[in-house]
């Protein structure tokens, strides 16, 4: 039997002078977490414009900074983080994993120095609840000790087998626990996987059609989604426990219609956002997180046909019931909260 806190202690705060956990999410619009290096000062000097694009800005301090730059890039974060008015626009960072020499004094000095301003941690190479419950513990201390008025939420890589593993117990493991991503790149590696991309699919996993009776016809290959179980199984664990799933990182940016696939698969599939690692994916982002205007004018259609969400209605030849109801209520409560971001949009929904 899974051993858990009851449930009064579940919401209470893990430190006496903390923030009380959120019961519920902030209602936040997070189609990209916009990465960028914190140390690098043209990126900071252009990070005014950048807010105004971005749903979220997340400081990178993990993977892809040098070692010798782990201490400029957390300086370079916290200073960014005192300096910009972020408005509605999400302030996030990756910190060091939890075995590495800089975790500890990531979080600490981040909290120490821009614990309010810090909306979301990124906790890379998340493996069980364990990891979860310490940084859970430590935020609380911190936030209680720095006066933080609430709390930092916690966003889970999904990027190891044994995090796969345990993913139903990482989203349950804590009320701070915002969601999760897909980290395809370190996934492959630690799943053995015999790739060398950051995300995306492969020519190769794929399934040849059946032969048909003309023996020397060719065969057509139908290329699959690499990442289809792992998504499915991220999704129904953050939904189950009322959380947020995320795409990851698609590294080839040249190929930006594969990108806008990958993302298309995930949105389809549940997730409500993807990371842009480069200023083009922010607006292939933008395009596959927010529903598609058709369907939101469709969705509207069936709420209105049935205002109290029960019965039976055909509408341009198909039938809508109470659950087409509820999958039209997801996209026109997705639609409400793109439009109060992104006014062309806003006027595309009809809203
Ligand atoms: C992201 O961190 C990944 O490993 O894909
Ligand atoms: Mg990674």
């Amino acid at each position: 039997m899974a051993i858990t806190r009851t449930p009064a202690k579940h919401f209470a705060p893990l430190a006496i002078g903390a923030p009380e956990p959120y019961r519920q999410l902030p209602v936040r619009l997070e189609r990209m977490i916009h990465f960028i290096p914190p140390h690098n000062e043209k990126i900071r000097a252009k990070l005014k414009d950048t807010i105004k694009q971005v749903d979220v800005v997340l400081g990178n301090l993990e993977d892809a900074i040098a070692v010798g730059e782990k201490e400029a890039a957390r300086k370079g974060f916290i200073s960014m983080a005192r300096e910009f008015d972020f408005g509605t626009t999400g302030l996030w960072t990756r910190i060091n994993c939890l075995n590495s020499p800089w975790m500890l004094d990531d979080v600490t000095e981040i909290v120490a120095n821009a614990g309010n301003k810090v909306d979301v941690i990124m906790l890379p190479k998340v493996e069980g609840p364990w990891d979860i419950h310490y940084l859970d513990q430590l935020l609380a201390q911190l936030e209680a000790k720095h006066k933080v008025s609430k709390p930092i939420l916690i966003h889970a890589i999904l990027e190891t087998a044994e995090g796969v593993n345990n993913v139903e117990a990482i989203a349950a493991a804590s009320p701070r626990m915002h969601g999760m991503s897909l980290g395809p790149a370190d996934l492959a590696a630690s799943r053995g996987m015999k790739t060398t991309r950051v995300g995306g699919g492969h020519p190769g996993y794929g399934v040849l059609a059946d032969p048909g009776d003309d023996k020397a016809a060719a065969r057509v290959f139908h290329q699959q989604d690499l990442w289809h179980y792992t998504v499915g199984k991220m999704v129904d664990a953050c939904l189950a426990y009322g959380l947020k799933p995320f795409y990851g990182p698609f590294g080839d940016f040249a190929d930006s219609a594969a990108c806008e696939a990958q993302f298309r698969n995930a949105f389809l599939q549940g997730c409500l956002g993807a990371w842009s690692l480069h200023p083009s994916q922010i607006e292939i982002a933008k395009r596959v997180f927010s529903p598609d205007p058709g369907e939101v004018l469709f969705a509207k259609r069936i709420l209105e046909a049935m205002p109290d969400g029960t019965g039976a209605v055909m509408i341009d030849g198909k039938m809508q019931d109470d659950a087409t109801w509820k999958q039209a209520k997801v996209i026109v409560d997705l639609a409400r909260i793109v439009a109060s971001k992104d006014p062309e949009r806003a006027a595309q929904y009809a809203l």
